[in-house]
């Protein structure tokens, strides 16, 4: 695809020659009403003098408007821009519409802007594809390191700190059940956190040890796990930790923020490798990702979310090696929003030897 078009011009601002004038007020009179005369529309119909009233007939009636036009106007007034976006998204004239994500990338109108891209491309079979175009373009620009994601995630530090009842209850494990499936028992947490789960868990007389992949953990580690590593998932070699009986990669940590579908792929390659026979790697949530870093990632949420069921799909295609059991968490009251929202997540028992996994995991 092409890049970015440049909205500088040679004119001014929707400055229209008279040629393009007379095109356009033809095109216009030409789809009059048929009751309606050539002569009364001619009448009735003049090309607009002021600005105002001219960017009111683009945004009214785009389609009579090139898309270099609909780009000045989307540039020079963010309030229209979602809806020109939809018209630019309609027309394939997906260049100008990367100018105008790159332009409005940190206004209100941003989010409505890829809204607007999304459900233009609803139908279109290459919808991930083009919405990882426009996360790719945009990324060139904008950093993706694990710091970036710290810095963001130490801005909201209760949401990366919840307690082990918290985990209890999201992913519906009771005090008797979470004496089985940890007493004795080693358990990976991925992207687990802050908070004193070991602690918690010894306050229970459950002797399991923990390991936690946590960018975020610091030092003082020893209320919170057995063996803090604090890296990125993706730089951890897993394979040199050895098998776990239970793998949480829970309340919003991996994929949810995977920054793109290949990053989706690898963290279920690497997490179902890490599973022991009969254990369970359980995620929570599995889809309906909606957070986003930076501005680039806001774009593929689709196709990150759409790489996630694809790859359960896949999974849930070998009953011999998985089994699958999904669960939803009971409405969460959001606060501001006065809504209710529930997760979804997935348990999945690894029931296959390991090389049978590793053969399978290869295929995803
Ligand atoms: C919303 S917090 C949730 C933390 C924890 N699960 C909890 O409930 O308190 C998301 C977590 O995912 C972790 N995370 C995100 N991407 C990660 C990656 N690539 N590798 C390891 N951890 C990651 C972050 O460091 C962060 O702690």
């Amino acid at each position: 695809m092409d890049h970015p078009t440049s909205v500088q011009e040679s004119h001014g601002y929707l400055d229209f020659s008279q040629e393009e004038r007379t095109n356009i007020w033809q095109a216009i009179i030409a789809t009059r009403p048929q009751e309606i005369s050539k002569k009364e529309a001619e009448k009735r119909f003049k090309f607009p003098e002021d600005t105002e009233a001219l960017e009111i007939l683009m945004l009214g009636s785009p389609m009579y408007f090139d898309s270099k036009k609909l780009l000045e106007l989307a540039i020079h007034q963010p309030e229209f821009a979602p809806k020109l976006t939809a018209e630019l998204a309609k027309r394939g004239a997906y260049p100008e519409i990367l100018t105008i994500l790159e332009h409005h990338k940190y206004r209100r109108c941003f989010n409505s802007c890829v809204l607007e891209l999304e459900n233009m491309l609803e139908d279109n079979k290459d919808r991930d594809n083009i919405l990882n175009y426009f996360y790719k373009e945009m990324s060139k620009s904008q950093n993706r390191s694990m710091q970036v994601f710290s810095e963001y995630m130490l801005s909201k530090p209760e949401a990366a700190s919840r307690n082990l009842k918290n985990y209890q209850t999201l992913l519906g494990i009771d005090d008797k059940k979470l004496q089985t499936l940890l007493h004795g028992k080693s358990l990976l947490m991925i992207g687990g956190g802050l908070a004193p789960i070991k602690d918690s868990l010894k306050a229970k007389n459950i002797d399991c040890k923990i390991t936690n992949i946590e960018p975020l953990l610091n030092a003082d580690t020893s209320g919170n796990s057995d063996q803090a590593i604090a890296q990125d998932f993706y730089d951890v070699d897993l394979k040199s930790l050895g098998k776990f009986e239970e793998v949480w990669s829970a309340n919003n940590s991996l994929p949810t923020y995977a920054w793109d579908p290949e990053q989706v792929k690898i963290f279920y390659k690497k997490s179902l490798q890490a599973v022991a026979q009969k254990g369970h790697l359980r995620i929570l949530p599995v889809y309906d990702f909606l957070d986003s870093i930076t501005p680039a990632m806001r774009l593929n949420r689709i196709p990150v979310n759409n790489m996630s069921k694809r790859c359960l799909d896949m999974i849930k295609q070998r009953p011999d090696l998985f089994r699958l059991i999904y669960f939803s968490t009971a409405p969460e009251k959001k606060m501001l929003a006065f809504k209710k929202s529930s997760m979804q997540g997935v348990d999945i028992e690894v029931i296959g030897n390991s090389d049978d996994i590793q053969d399978f995991l290869r295929t995803l």
